[in-house]
């Protein structure tokens, strides 16, 4: 066992051997029953980070411990790591202060169940270290062992840590360890105590080796979410690809700005929803060229044509399980707030909110932008007069506003640039309706 920095910590100075809970401290049997009821619904935290400081929240206020951490595994780096740690001023860990190698005689005591013979419940208790050091017959046991035991034994006493909880998953397989502090009122660790810790690793186990899992599946869907953009920049390099990391860029920022603002948002991942509106023209893979980059006016059966890619995107996630929503952003990021767009003629609210920020910002990043039917862009100024101007006609007029707050906060768009279009009373005649495709 390593410390990642210069070692620096010290022993607290000598503990007073006390029984039963002092005044303030729950009982095992009240500090158990809250603990249990609070690791009830850990299973369905997805968030790995949140999920194991709230274990070690819960663990070192219920049990009342100086300090506690989690040391887990980590997958790609190849060793265990203190991922999170809490407790007072000057007695907690810092977070990554500890980095152990999978090969270290700690984990190898733990995966080998080399603990069980020192304490019944698998925990390993520094007193109980100590036990065995002062007995005789640890001579007579393998000099490894007792090595092993004096390595751990110091460990413990160099991280100021009183108890050692590993958790399992599968037959061998440390997931991570619970690094227990001594207890404020300085009372030991009874055996009961130590059994039910076990038992609350199992269930740790099982929250985190489940958020991990979920972790992992969201990687693959974001992976197959890259490999799609790059068949469209195989595709179209020019124009759709890089319209769509524009778009992704401000939907992050707009996304941000509306949930600061206290919008419902659609409960799903966020990287998911911002990936619904990077992959809003995915469909545009069917339309033909000769009408994407059609340099004048489009004939009706054109349009019929190019109107078909909203359903034509949505179809591919509609075929997955789970991801109906996404599918519905791609669906709907065509329809007009006033109910006048296509494919449905959705109206207001009932145009999913993913799709209205799309339209948004799709609008905005047709008229910034070179298209094939018109070579030379708007002014930030006069497209966001033309946004101000589609407000409750095409576009979702809270939206509108929210977005231009943001390119306010960018400095994309001037304060007084805004002034000159809000004083500007012919703004009605300056534009007429936008057509974007
Ligand atoms: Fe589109
Ligand atoms: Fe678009």
């Amino acid at each position: 066992m390593r410390p990642a920095k210069s070692k620096i910590r010290k022993r607290a100075p000598k503990r007073r051997p006390a029984r039963g809970s002092s005044k303030g401290s729950l009982s095992f049997s009240e500090y158990k029953r809250s603990l249990e009821l609070a690791t009830e619904g850990m299973v369905e935290i997805l968030d790995i980070e949140k999920l194991i400081r709230l274990i070690v929240y819960m663990i070192v206020k219920k049990v009342k411990l100086v300090h506690a951490g989690i040391l887990l595994y980590d997958e790609t780096k190849k060793f265990y790591v203190l991922s999170t740690s809490r407790g007072r001023k000057g007695s907690v860990i810092p977070r990554e202060y500890i980095r152990i190698e999978a090969d270290d005689v700690l984990i190898k005591f733990f995966k080998s169940r080399k603990n069980y013979s020192i304490n019944k419940s698998g925990v390993i208790r520094l007193d109980d270290l100590n036990n065995l050091l002062k007995r005789k017959e640890i001579g007579s046991k393998e000099k490894n062992f007792k090595l092993s035991i004096i390595k751990i034994r110091d460990e413990m006493i160099n991280y100021d840590v009183d108890a050692l909880v590993p958790g399992y998953f599968q037959k061998d397989n440390l997931l991570g360890v619970l690094f227990l502090g001594r207890k404020a009122n300085r009372n030991k660790f009874h055996q009961d105590e130590l059994d039910f810790f076990m038992a609350l690793a199992r269930t740790a186990v099982m929250a985190i080796r489940n958020a991990q899992l979920y972790k992992n599946i969201q990687k693959i869907f974001f992976g197959v979410i890259q490999a799609m953009a790059l068949s469209i920049e195989k595709f179209d390099p020019d124009f759709i690809r890089p319209h769509m990391d524009r778009m992704f860029k401000m939907a992050a920022r707009l996304v941000e700005k509306l949930d600061k603002r206290g919008v419902v948002l659609p409960d799903m991942p966020r990287e998911l929803f911002l990936s619904s509106i990077f992959l809003h023209d995915i469909g545009k893979q069917y339309t033909p060229k000769e009408i994407l980059y059609k340099e004048g006016r489009l004939t009706d059966e054109d349009w019929v044509i190019l109107k078909k890619h909203p359903v034509d995107g949505a179809e591919i996630f509609e075929q997955i399980d789970g991801l109906q929503e996404v599918a519905a952003i791609i669906r709907y990021h065509q329809e007009r707030y006033d109910g006048t767009g296509y494919p449905e003629g959705l109206k207001g609210d009932k145009i999913p909110v993913g799709a209205r920020i799309a339209s948004v910002l799709d609008t905005f990043d047709a008229m910034t932008n070179a298209r094939p039917y018109r070579k030379i862009p708007f002014t930030i100024k006069d497209a966001v007069k033309e946004l101000i101007k589609a407000k409750s006609t095409q576009l979702d007029p809270n939206l509108v506003d929210a977005f231009i707050e943001v390119l306010l906060e960018e400095g994309i768009l001037l304060d007084v640039e805004l002034k000159e279009i809000c004083s500007d009373s012919s703004i009605e005649r300056l534009f007429n309706n936008l057509v974007y495709r």
